[in-house]
C-alpha cells in the first residue's frame, strides 16, 4: 500500500512552477566553490553563505525543498534560529543528503562506489529529530569508451541506492534517488541514452526488489545529453527529446516526479532544457529540478564571500529560481530572462 505521509511530501516537493535548491555540497565540495571566488572555506564562511542562500525573501515562490549537508542541518542564522526552521518558515521542505561520498570501487579502475549504508537508520532517525522530511543519496556513473560503466558498477550502485531508499521510507523520509551519469568526456547523446537507460532499469529492478514505494520517493537523474567534450552539441529540443523517451521507457508513472540535475550545465542551459521537456507535456510524472550549480552559480558570484554583498547575491538566486519556475511551465525564454534579470 502506498504510504500517504511519503506520498504528499513528494507532491509537495514537485508542487507547480517549484523545485529543489541543492545546498548539501560535502566539505570538499564547497571548498571548491569558495575557492573559485577567492574565499578561504572555514565553518563560519560556509555557514554565512548559506544563511544568505536560504534568507532570501520570496524564496518559498519557486522553490520547495532545499537539500543540506551534515554539517549545515545543524548550523543556525547569525541571530540563532536553526536553519530547518528558518526554512519551514519559509514554507519550503528542509531535506538531507545522506550518503558519505563516491569512493574508488575494487577491482574497476575509474569506477566508483557510493558508500554511507553503514548505521542509516540511527543516522536518519537523528536528522529527522533535527527536522529534515527528506534524504537524498548519489551514485556516479561514468562514461569511458566501451568499457566503462561496467555493468558491475550500475549493480552495486543500484543496490545501495535501493537500500538508501527502503531505510528512509521505513524511517518516514521521502528519498530522493540520485543515480547520475557524468556527463565528462566526450561522448555522444547516443551513448549518454544507451548508459542512463541500462542505469535506470538497473535502478528501478533493485527498487521495487528491494520494496520502495514508488508513490513516495523521488527520481533525480541526469538528462540525456552531448558529452561536455563532444564536439558536436545537442540543442535542447534534441536533450528534451531523447530524455522523455528514454525515461518513458524505464520510469515507473507511478514515480510522483523526476527533478533533474544539472551537473555542470551551464544555468541557462540547465534552465532552457528543463522548460524543452516540459513544452512537450503532458508527461506521467512532473519534470522539475534539483539545482546545486545552476541556481547558485550566478549568486555565489555576486555575494563574493562578503556579507555587504548578501542582497546582490540573493537577488541572483530568486532570479534563477523564477527562471527556473517558468520552466516547470514550459514558458521561459531568454526574452524572459532578460527582461527579468533587470527586475
Ligand atoms: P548539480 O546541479 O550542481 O549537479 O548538483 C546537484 C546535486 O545535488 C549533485 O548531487
Amino acid at each position: 500500500m502506498p504510504d500517504e505521509a511519503l506520498e504528499t511530501i513528494a507532491r509537495a516537493l514537485v508542487a507547480p512552477t517549484k523545485g529543489i535548491l541543492a545546498a548539501d555540497e560535502s566539505t570538499g565540495t564547497i571548498e571548491k566553490r569558495l575557492k573559485s571566488i577567492e574565499v578561504e572555506s572555514t565553518e563560519e564562511k560556509r555557514r554565512s553563505y548559506r544563511e544568505m542562500l536560504f534568507t532570501t525573501p520570496g524564496l518559498g515562490d519557486h522553490i520547495s525543498g532545499v537539500i543540506l549537508y551534515d554539517e549545515t542541518i545543524r548550523q543556525s542564522t547569525k541571530d540563532g534560529v536553526p536553519f530547518p526552521k528558518v526554512l519551514e518558515d519559509a514554507g519550503i521542505i528542509p531535506g538531507i543528503k545522506v550518503d558519505t561520498g563516491a569512493k574508488a570501487l575494487a577491482g574497476a579502475e575509474g569506477e566508483k562506489v557510493t558508500e554511507g549504508l553503514d548505521g542509516l537508520r540511527e543516522r536518519l532517525a537523528e536528522y529527522r529529530e533535527l527536522g529534515a522530511k527528506f534524504t537524498k543519496w548519489r551514485a556516479v556513473i561514468a562514461i569511458e569508451g566501451e568499457k566503462i560503466p561496467s555493468a558491475y558498477c550500475i549493480h552495486v550502485n543500484s543496490h545501495a541506492l535501493a537500500r538508501f531508499a527502503a531505510l528512509s521510507q521505513e524511517a518516514e523520509l521521502v528519498p530522493i534517488v540520485e543515480p547520475e551519469v557524468l556527463m565528462d568526456g566526450s561522448h555522444t547523446l547516443e551513448r549518454c541514452y544507451e548508459v542512463t537507460e541500462a542505469t535506470l532499469e538497473a535502478v528501478f529492478n533493485e527498487l521495487f526488489s528491494q520494496r520502495v514505494v514508488y508513490e513516495g520517493m523521488l527520481l533525480k537523474p541526469n538528462m540525456v545529453i552531448s558529452g561536455k567534450e563532444c564536439p558536436q552539441q545537442a540543442s535542447s529540443e534534441e536533450v528534451a527529446k531523447a530524455t522523455i523517451r528514454c525515461f518513458g521507457g524505464v520510469v515507473p508513472a507511478a514515480v510522483p516526479g523526476i527533478v533533474f540535475l544539472s551537473g555542470g550545465q551551464g544555468d541557462e542551459e540547465a534552465t532552457a532544457n528543463l522548460n524543452a521537456m516540459n513544452a512537450l507535456g503532458p508527461h506521467p510524472w512532473e519534470l522539475s529540478f534539483s539545482y546545486g550549480r545552476a541556481l547558485q552559480a550566478p549568486s555565489l558570484k555576486a555575494w563574493k564571500g562578503d556579507d555587504a554583498n548578501a542582497q546582490a547575491g540573493q537577488e541572483a538566486l530568486a532570479h534563477r529560481a523564477r527562471m527556473n519556475g517558468a520552466a516547470r511551465e514550459g514558458s521561459y525564454s531568454s526574452e524572459l530572462e532578460k527582461e527579468l534579470a533587470a527586475v
